[in-house]
Formats: C-alpha cells, sequence, structure tokens
C-alpha cells in the first residue's frame, strides 16, 4: 500500500484543530500504527483515510486514490473497524460477518460461505453459533476484526482493537494481524506501545494533533538521545555522566540510557563488579516518553 499525506488539516466546529500539518509517505505491505495520547487525533486521521470525514484541507492519496474525490474506489479496497464498534448482541458471528458481507455486494449463498470459511480458518468454529451477546469481550472483539478480513479489502483499518482487552486476548488479536498481514495492509490505532512495536513496520506519533514521529523502530530510535537502555540490579550504580544518564527505578534497579559506543565499556565495567545487569535497545514506551513528556534522553 501506498499512502500519502500532504498538509493535512482537519478542524471540528471551528476548535481547537485536531489534525495540524499532517504530511507523511508510506509505501509497504503490513501493519502501520498510530499512536498518541487521548485526543491526540488518530481517530480523525483514520476517519479521513477511510474517507468517512472531510479534511479542513490538504489531501490524502492510497494507492494513487484521493480520498476526497476517489472515495468511491476506494471504499471498495478498504474495510474498518470504527473505535466505537460493537458485535450486534442478538446476532452469531456467522450471521454478523454475512450481513456485513451482503452490505458489500455478495450474495447470501457466498457470504454465509465465506462466513464460515474465515470463521473456520480463524480457529473461531466453536463459537460461530453462539449470540455475540454470549461471547467474551475478546471474542466480541474477534468476530469485528473477522467480519473485516472475510470480505475482500486489501487494505483494514482498526481504530483500538485490543483496547480494554486481558493480555491473552490481546495476543490472540495480535496473532490474527500477524496472520492477515502478508496479504494486507493494516492501519491500527493503540494504546498499547509493545503492540505497535512488536507488529509494525512503521509507526506515527501523534501528539496535539501534529506528527511528532514517523518511521520504523529504527528510525524513531534515531530521535532520541541515547538509544540504548542498561538495566543494573544496584540501587548506587555509579557511572561516568558525560556517557549517558541514570535514573534510579523504585525496584532498587538503576537504568543508564547511554550510546551504542559507550555500551561496551559499561558492559566490561558491570561483569568485573559481578553486577547483575541487562542490555536492551530503547522501547517505543521510552521513546515516546521521551517525546510527548520531554524526557532529558532526547
Ligand atoms: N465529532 C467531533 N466533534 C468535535 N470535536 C471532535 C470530534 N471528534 C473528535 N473531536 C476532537 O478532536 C480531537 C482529536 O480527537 P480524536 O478522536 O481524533 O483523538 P484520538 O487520538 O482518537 O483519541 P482517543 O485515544 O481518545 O481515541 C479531540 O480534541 C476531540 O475532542
Ligand atoms: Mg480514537
Amino acid at each position: 500500500m501506498q499512502l500519502e499525506a500532504t498538509s493535512i488539516f482537519k478542524t471540528y466546529e471551528k476548535r481547537v484543530p485536531a489534525l495540524v500539518d499532517i504530511s507523511f509517505h508510506l509505501d509497504q505491505k503490513g501493519i502501520f500504527s498510530l499512536i498518541g495520547e487521548n485526543g491526540a487525533g488518530k481517530t480523525t486521521l483514520v476517519r479521513i483515510l477511510c474517507t468517512q470525514l472531510l479534511p479542513t484541507s490538504g489531501s490524502a492519496m492510497i494507492d494513487g486514490l484521493d480520498v476526497v474525490l476517489d472515495a468511491k474506489q476506494i471504499r471498495e479496497r478498504i474495510a474498518a473497524v470504527p473505535q466505537e464498534a460493537r458485535a450486534v448482541p442478538w446476532m452469531t458471528p456467522v450471521q454478523t460477518i454475512t450481513a456485513y458481507l451482503m452490505y458489500r455486494g455478495y450474495t447470501h449463498a457466498d457470504a454465509v460461505q465465506r462466513a464460515i470459511d474465515t470463521i473456520r480458518k480463524l480457529g473461531m468454529e466453536k463459537i460461530e453459533n453462539q449470540k455475540n451477546r454470549k461471547l467474551s469481550g475478546g471474542q466480541k472483539r474477534k468476530v469485528l476484526v473477522a467480519t473485516v478480513l472475510a470480505s475482500e479489502a486489501d487494505i483494514i483499518f482498526l481504530d483500538e482493537p485490543s483496547t480494554g482487552l486481558d493480555y491473552i486476548s490481546r495476543k490472540e488479536l495480535w496473532g490474527l494481524f500477524t496472520s492477515m498481514k502478508s496479504e494486507r495492509s493494516i492501519i491500527l490505532t493503540t494504546h498499547y506501545l509493545e503492540e505497535a512495536e512488536e507488529l509494525a513496520t512503521s509507526i506515527a506519533i501523534l501528539n496535539k494533533g501534529k506528527l511528532v514521529g514517523f518511521g520504523s523502530m529504527e528510525d524513531l530510535r534515531k530521535l532520541s538521545k541515547y538509544p540504548y537502555s542498561i538495566k543494573v540490579s544496584s540501587p548506587n550504580f555509579e557511572f561516568d555522566e558525560d556517557t549517558g544518564e541514570a535514573i534510579h527505578l523504585p525496584d532498587g534497579v538503576t537504568q543508564i540510557f547511554t550510546y551504542e559506543s559507550n555500551v561496551h565499556k559499561l558492559v566490561n565495567n558491570l561483569i568485573s563488579r559481578g553486577l547483575r545487569f541487562s542490555v536492551q535497545e530503547i522501547s517505543l514506551n521510552t521513546i515516546f516518553e521521551n517525546i510527548i513528556y520531554g524526557g532529558s534522553n532526547r
């Protein structure tokens, strides 16, 4: 999928702008993740890209099609699960998917067949004929994801599909996303940064309507001053302050942020002193905190 956003602005009812000058270029398959705090503008951007909302100014193109001028053609290629979507309680998963596919233009017989095939492919046959209201929160969410997967759309928008789910249910959803990402492009918004870090090829970070970070994890790490984190199981580990920064965590661990060139020296020092430690590249959580809350690691 190619996605090109050029200077998108959106202001609702003359209030504070929800999106300010958003521009980026993306050319990839797989998962593109949008992250940002509540009210950052994620849903607004998703709704513009999936032709549900007009930008105040600026433009967006998906595979060469304009989201305003070519909305009809784009709608044939996309499927979306909005943030507020809920599975209809009195329908079963098969009925839910069938209804959606008929709405997209399939005959009843084709829609039922596709619904059953998708459910079986996703290993959800045990619940296929139960009422949605009897399913757990995670299963209900899987039904919605299955609905868009059953369609022929090759670009899928999922706005916070995993919010509120427990760890295991989220992991199950991640499995679904991973299984679809070789054939489809997915635009995924999430508040679980480890989800974006694990699944996404590219990530956009929005803050108060502005794009404040964009690219792969590797690109985003470059926005931070220190791309490595070393956790030392000692509350008073001393090191040369010119080579990084240390914070003391409540559990007695010292976390050091440092440069790649300094990791080797620090590790040798830690080994010679017999201290326990672990070395990681900084996580998306750290990058996000640095960008949004202006941590010193910038
Ligand atoms: N229909 C609307 N009318 C007026 N203002 C809106 C509307 N939808 C969103 N906004 C405002 O636009 C801004 C961005 O909202 P948006 O829903 O895009 O954020 P979000 O990043 O999706 O947040 P969340 O993580 O809470 O879902 C917020 O200030 C919000 O109050
Ligand atoms: Mg939202």
